[in-house]
């Protein structure tokens, strides 16, 4: 039906209206290049516009809806697109923190929450879920993705899909997902933004791949390429990534849309000028050029001169009104725009409440020594800070139509949680930065630093005075929300420094200190690690910030967060990732040697390694006891251990299996996450965790790229994080 119903519709188009179809304009909000589009309401009337993104509102977006279906000749809907990345109106936690509730219920549950206020403001598709693994703490986008690992970066990838799509893209709930940035963005050399991406095959296809595959599996309805060069040659011209790759080989049906200008920025890498570039991106596989109008003004002049066909040009416009047609804009061209909705469906108590839970899901306490945390309902705490009465950071990045003034901030979370009980007394501390360059390119998307125009001094005075006159202080420091995000890569990963010096003072007053961390990315804590007491990881928590906040600090839910990307002691050890390979010469910390792998200046050790984070309670692990030792084939492994919660509070636990493959035709990562499960123990209970194991978690590509598993040994690993872990052996032949 949709085959007939676009071929119909395309006998009727002229070539202009048919590239027309391919173009996608912003309607300037946010503008993350140097160009935006002029003229829009013309280009519409005259079907030059496919799609625009950067506008939402059920008002705004049916005005502009009504000129393509009113005043176009074909009268064509246009599709809607926007930065829905974590959540719309109401926020959640940055998609790093999201992942670290290991939880894709509430991940799947987020993504459709997120669609059912999108398209009750009008919008029907969303440029997430951004799947790009990343093992640079220095790039700033780490924030946006599910961390370093491909087996937890696929299952994130699937909830996603399914939450913003639905059962059908028809329903007026659902969204188009569009998965990003494709391929390989979160490679880029030095975490530099945009820098080239040059890997080996095999780890393109064992750890960078998969989640861009699992979500053309969930049924994803479109892709976005990225900015990055793959072994030479631009994602966005790639012709064996877009049609190879993404369509021969994982047979995905969607539409590929640009990056910002990534079109023409072809030309700056080398490529040609704007007619050849946008001729070799259509011929590539992309079908839809984001804002910078490569293909509307020369796919018809290379038509002309043979340099792109006929069928180039209708395979592209048919995928992009395929994808009307999937959504139901045919049918119903409004069919997302409901004022009705959109008072309804919008920030509603509901959202906030589960907003408020994916933040304390997602936050990981790194540190609790002595039991500092939960404290108590009673006394004096001293509230510092710069990111401790402030509203205007409390989203994170990337966040285009939630409103920071309607997030709840820290103070203001305490408040509604401890009430009366609690004596609360304030003082700022330090700017989140006094460095002039950290300051100019942290605060953009029209955001200014909230800054006190007092010395730092007088601001570090004042909040030492204020913690002497308290039994704890609760500081609340890090990253501002633009410090990571796009173009906000870091060569230092530290709290900035005023921070710091305020964290430095309030550690000489000898009172227990707490550090709620605001982070877009692993930071590098080793002196916060030593010198707080406690320290909880909260990244970007969202609307709900505050309360969520102050339900895990006053122990009302007791964290289980797990990282889901290793933090470096040092950025010199940066890329850090815990399924590294062996090395033919590989360090051992029990006999240090020379002429091992490894520094002379600091150790290989992460400072939390992948899968880390601890709770209230304590949970001790048996022994795996495996069903058999020897297996083949097809046979199914059950692997268990006893968890128990040897602690006095209730808690979740992720309990993480790794399996590593010591023996193989080429070098395997060390040991790689096959499985979690993520359960729930009242003090002193126990509970038998079984995984079922088969050889699905024993394949991997070969120097042929082929996918398979190789006979013999296997450690089967079970434990708390990727470091803390009990194993067991088994054979497995064929
Ligand atoms: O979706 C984004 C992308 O992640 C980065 N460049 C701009 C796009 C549209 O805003």
């Amino acid at each position: 039906k949709m085959n007939a119903f676009v071929s119909s519709l395309m006998s009727r188009m002229t070539l202009d209206e048919k590239i027309g179809q391919l173009n996608l304009v912003t309607g300037g909000v946010p503008t993350t290049g140097s160009v935006v589009n002029k003229g829009i309401e013309e280009s519409i009337k005259k079907g030059n516009i496919g799609g625009m993104f950067g506008i939402w509102g059920a008002d705004k977006v049916k005005q502009v809806q009504d000129i393509a279906v009113k005043n176009s000749r074909l009268h064509i809907p246009m599709i809607f697109g926007l930065d829905v990345i974590h959540g719309h109106e109401t926020v959640f936690p940055i998609p790093l923190g999201v992942s670290a509730t290991w939880d894709m219920g509430l991940i799947e549950q987020s993504a459709h929450i997120a669609a059912k206020e999108a398209t009750a403001e009008g919008l029907n598709w969303v440029f997430s879920p951004m799947v790009d693994i990343a093992r640079d703490p220095r790039w700033g986008r780490i924030s946006e993705g599910a961390g370093e690992d491909p087996w937890l970066g696929s299952q994130i990838a699937k909830a996603m899909v399914k939450g913003y799509q639905g059962s059908s893209m028809m329903n007026a709930d659902a969204v188009m997902a569009c998965v990003k940035h494709f391929a390989l963005y979160g490679g880029a050399e030095a975490g530099r933004e945009y820098n080239t991406v040059d890997m080996s095959l095999i780890k393109m296809y064992q750890d960078y791949l998969p989640p861009y595959k699992a979500a053309v599996d969930a049924g994803a309805g479109s892709f976005m390429s990225s900015f990055n060069t793959i072994n030479g040659v631009p994602a966005t011209g790639n012709r064996w990534l877009l049609t190879k790759l993404l369509r021969d080989q994982w047979g995905f049906k969607g539409f590929v849309v640009s990056d910002y200008t990534a079109v023409n920025e072809l030309t700056n890498h080398g490529l040609g000028d704007l007619q050849t570039v946008s001729a070799l991106a259509l011929k590539a596989g992309l079908d839809m050029d984001m804002v910078g109008e490569g293909f509307l003004t020369t796919l018809k002049q290379s038509l002309k001169e043979g340099k792109v066909t006929q069928q180039e040009i209708d395979l592209a416009c048919r995928r992009v009104l395929e994808a009307k047609y999937k959504l139901g804009l045919f049918n119903n061209p409004y069919k997302s725009i409901d004022p009705a909705r959109e008072d309804k469906d919008v920030l509603t108590p509901e959202n906030r409440a589960f907003s408020r839970k994916i933040a304390e899901h997602s936050f990981v306490l790194l540190k609790n020594n002595k039991q500092t945390l939960p404290l108590k309902k009673s006394g004096t705490i001293a509230l510092v800070g710069p990111l401790a009465d402030n509203h205007s950071e409390m989203l994170g990045t990337w966040v285009v139509a939630g409103d920071p003034k309607k997030s709840v901030s820290v103070r203001e979370g305490i408040k509604n949680v401890a009430g009366n009980d609690v004596n609360v007394l304030y003082a700022k501390g330090s700017n989140i930065t006094e460095d002039s360059l950290l300051n100019a390119r942290s605060f953009f998307f029209g955001m200014k630093q909230e800054k006190d125009s007092r010395s730092p001094q007088q601001m570090i005075d004042e909040a030492v005075e204020t913690a002497k006159k308290a039994d704890v202080v609760v500081a609340v420091v890090g990253e501002s929300a633009n410090m990571s995000g796009e173009s906000s890569s870091r060569s230092d990963i530290n709290i900035p420094e005023s921070q710091r010096d305020l964290l430095r003072a309030l550690v000489q007053t000898g009172k227990p200190l707490v550090i709620v961390l605001f982070n877009g990315r692993p930071l590098t804590l080793v002196w916060e690690n030593k010198h707080a007491d406690a320290i909880l990881d909260a990244w970007a928590p969202g609307t709900e910030a505050g309360n969520a906040i102050a339900d895990v600090l006053f122990g009302n839910y007791n964290p289980a967060g797990k990282i889901t990307a290793t933090f470096p002691q040092s950025v010199g050890q940066i890329p850090i990732y815990y399924n590294h390979k062996n090395t033919g010469r590989p360090y051992d910390p029990a006999a240090p040697a020379k002429f091992k792998s490894d520094y002379i200046d600091i150790s290989n050790d992460p400072l939390f390694p992948f899968g880390y984070g601890l709770s209230y309670t304590t949970f001790n692990y048996g022994d795996i006891k495996l069903n058999k030792t020897n297996l083949k084939g097809n046979e199914t492994l059950k692997a268990t251990v006893k968890v128990t919660n040897t602690g006095k509070y209730a808690g979740e636990e992720v309990v993480q299996l790794y399996i590593s493959d010591p023996v193989a035709s080429i070098s395997r990562s060390v040991k790689e996450l096959k499985g979690y499960q993520k359960i729930s123990l009242q003090p002193g209970e126990s509970r038998m965790v079984t995984f079922d194991i088969n050889t699905a978690a024993l394949k991997f590509y070969n120097d042929q790229l082929v996918y398979d598993w190789e006979p013999g040994q296997f450690i089967i690993q079970i434990g708390t994080n990727s470091s803390d872990i009990h194993s067991a052996s088994v054979q497995w032949l064929k």
